[in-house]
């Protein structure tokens, strides 16, 4: 399990991981850069934060702008893809009777922001079920056949989380835009995980983590939007970078990255260690992406094998992570008896009717890993090896 990869990780040796899909895990370089950051704050904090951060701040924007393909002004950084998904749920002007639509399997917590923004004005937050299993064709599909005359927006999630499908996303944005209807994209999971190229891919607005696939410290994600609708995005508070604004609703005068810029006092280093993130990504992750998704496609085809329950989703949907159904009356209970037991930390949660154990090949994974995880799952699910 320690492979050299492994150790540069600061991951429990004990634990065999296989959740890097709910919080991600930084490599010990990247978090040392972070701490350094920090140290650096600390030392001086007034000229730190009134000279320093500014210019660091704008070149750790531009590089992460140029790795998911998008301008540095259409870009601003936000602590996780909640914010972001929060900070256009709220800035949408809905009208009563409007309609966000999404779909059931996006984050509990972004379609509680949803829900919230669109009860406050007096619009419908509403989700189509997705067929399972689920394939592009079938997605594309349900989606389009859920647009409505007043579906102002569609609001999906790149990879989502319960089923670990990577969505047709260039297709519905194209679809969505066909019908005037504003794209918002949840890519909690794809930096890192899929290449992106912001700028070609369609969505207006698009909010993504570098603390997960990214291997950047906890706190760091980006708000992307496009040209066409900064006017009306706000921020997740109003703070000294709305000073500029010479009226506040409009607020169309003053720069998105500027009214994003500063938000109160707080610790930036996650921002200014997302560049070490990505040179340790491109370095160590990236050339392993093709042996990750083969382990993440054969736990697929052999939890489906040895425990009879046919996957949820088409083989070209699934990326470094996976959803697998499995018979289990008690998820909860099976986390903990894997971790306890068999020193295997993976989610185990309901969902679709059933039961789905997901576990995360990142980088450091290997397929003694997914050995390890098959072999305790047998033990605990109490199947004997076909
Ligand atoms: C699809 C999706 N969106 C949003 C989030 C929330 O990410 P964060 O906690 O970094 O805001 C997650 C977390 O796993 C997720 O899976």
């Amino acid at each position: 399990m320690t492979t050299e990869l492994r150790r540069r990780f600061l991951l429990d040796p004990g634990v065999c991981y296989l959740n890097h899909g709910a919080f991600g895990a930084a490599p010990i370089p990247v978090f040392e850069t972070y701490q350094r950051w920090q140290r650096e704050l600390e030392r001086q904090p007034t000229t730190f934060l009134t000279r320093t951060l500014e210019p660091a701040l704008a070149d750790a924007r531009r590089e992460l702008a140029d790795y998911v393909g998008a301008g540095a002004d259409d870009l601003a950084f936000v602590p996780n893809a909640t914010t972001g998904v929060n900070v256009v749920a709220r800035s949408l002007r809905l009208e009563p009777g409007d309609e966000v639509l999404s779909c059931d399997h996006e984050y509990g917590a972004c379609d509680l922001a949803w829900r919230a923004a669109c009860e406050a004005r007096g619009a419908v937050y509403r989700k189509v079920g997705l067929p399972l299993p689920l394939t592009p064709e079938g997605v594309v599909e349900a989606i389009t056949a859920g647009f409505r005359e007043r579906t102002r927006a569609l609001s999906m999630s790149h990879i989502t989380s319960p089923s670990a499908a990577i969505l047709p996303l260039d297709r519905l944005c194209a679809a969505a835009s066909e019908r005037g209807i504003l794209t918002v994209v949840d890519g909690a999971h794809a930096p890192g995980q899929v290449p992106l190229d912001l700028a070609r891919l369609g969505a207006d607005v698009y909010t993504g983590n570098a603390h997960k696939w990214l291997v950047a410290p906890k706190g760091a994600a980006f708000l992307y939007v496009h040209p066409d609708h900064q006017r009306w995005m706000g921020s997740a508070i109003v703070s000294w970078g709305w000073s500029d604004c010479a009226d506040l609703l409009d607020h169309s005068d003053c720069s998105f990255v500027h009214r994003s810029s500063w938000q109160g006092t707080s610790d930036p280093a996650a921002y200014l260690s997302v560049p070490a993130a990505i040179s340790f990504h491109r370095t160590y992750l990236e050339p392993r992406h093709g042996e990750c998704r083969q382990l993440a496609l054969d736990a697929r085809a052999q939890i489906a094998e040895r425990f009879g329950c046919p996957p949820l989703l088409a083989a070209d949907m699934v990326g470094q992570f996976v959803a697998c159904p499995i018979p289990c009356d008690d998820p909860a209970a099976l986390h903990d008896r894997l971790l306890a037991r068999h020193a295997v930390e993976v989610p185990v949660f309901p969902f679709g009717g059933g039961v789905v154990v997901r576990p995360s090949f990142a980088g450091y994974n290997t397929r003694e890993d997914l050995e390890r995880l098959l072999a305790a799952l047998e033990i605990e699910l109490g199947r004997d090896r076909t």
